[in-house]
């Protein structure tokens, strides 16, 4: 696995398209087995980001975040999961959650349908905090039904989350950049990597009012009541394109060593 990984990494890649798993033919990914069993899988949301935020701001990300680490690391990465838990978001239009359960259910069955045909590691790069508990809850009920479904690889079978906005180095830069106004949702940080990504997104990128302080997470009725815009504490017009390239760059970086560890974990 690790000669493979070395050979694919020493080779100069152009674009991220040799690693995407939807680009790639059955034959191909087959042959990919042989050699490599670990696979990226990104996942978002889609919900309000506030005013000015891309509603699919947390899948746009976690994309980007995903197939940057795969550029970097040679690992296939899965088409990006653009659905998570954002039940608190359904106060704002354009917002498309999925039930904490319909989320592991979701988890469960895509991951159950990749180890079916080998993959042992499954590494998640998550872009949106509602997802943590759910990706947690889906890990310990697939590897369950991996072991009473009697898969091949079912004690082999291992599962990664990474938060790519909790990743230290990430978190760091952007109090450095944003310090305090950095906030908790629809924060510049993110907001940055849509604008490097979408330059076109700069055309809805306006100041803001101060926003409503950071607090607690209730149903989606009173998370409009207390953050009558969608921000929590940001300030998401201090976000710049080249920050964004930035946090992607250090982003990547920083996951490509825990996930060639986690490659090589027992
Ligand atoms: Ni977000």
């Amino acid at each position: 696995m690790l000669e493979k990984r070395t050979k694919i990494i020493s080779e100069p890649l152009e674009s991220s398209l040799p690693i995407r798993l939807d680009l790639r033919s059955w034959p191909e990914v087959e042959s990919y087995l042989k050699q490599c069993k670990g696979v990226i899988l990104p996942i978002g949301s889609t919900e309000q980001h506030g005013p000015t935020g891309a509603i699919g701001t947390d899948a746009l990300t976690a994309e980007a975040v995903g197939l940057e680490l795969g550029r970097l690391t040679g690992i296939f990465v899965t088409p990006v999961q653009a659905f998570g838990m954002a039940e608190h978001h359904l106060g704002f239009p354009g917002t498309m959650s999925l039930k904490p359960t319909t989320l592991i259910n979701v988890i469960n069955d895509l991951v159950l349908s990749l180890a079916q045909n080998g993959f042992e590691r499954i590494f998640f790069v998550n872009g949106h905090g509602g997802n943590i508990a759910p990706l947690k809850a889906a890990f310990h009920q697939i590897y369950s039904n991996a072991i009473n479904q009697n898969l091949p690889v079912a004690s082999n079978l291992r599962l990664k989350l990474a938060n790519w906005f909790m990743v230290p180095e990430v978190f760091q830069e952007a109090r450095k950049l944003y310090g305090d106004r950095e906030g908790q949702h629809a924060t510049p940080s993110e907001i940055a990597l849509t604008l490097h990504l979408f330059p076109s997104l700069l055309d809805k990128h306006l100041p803001l009012p101060a926003p409503a302080p950071v607090g607690p997470i209730n149903n989606h009725q009173d998370f409009r009541a207390r953050y009558p815009d969608g921000r929590m504490g940001s300030d998401p017009y201090l976000a710049k394109p080249l920050h964004g390239k930035i946090l992607l760059e250090i982003a990547a970086k920083s996951l490509s060593k825990q996930l060639l560890t986690f490659l090589e974990e027992s």
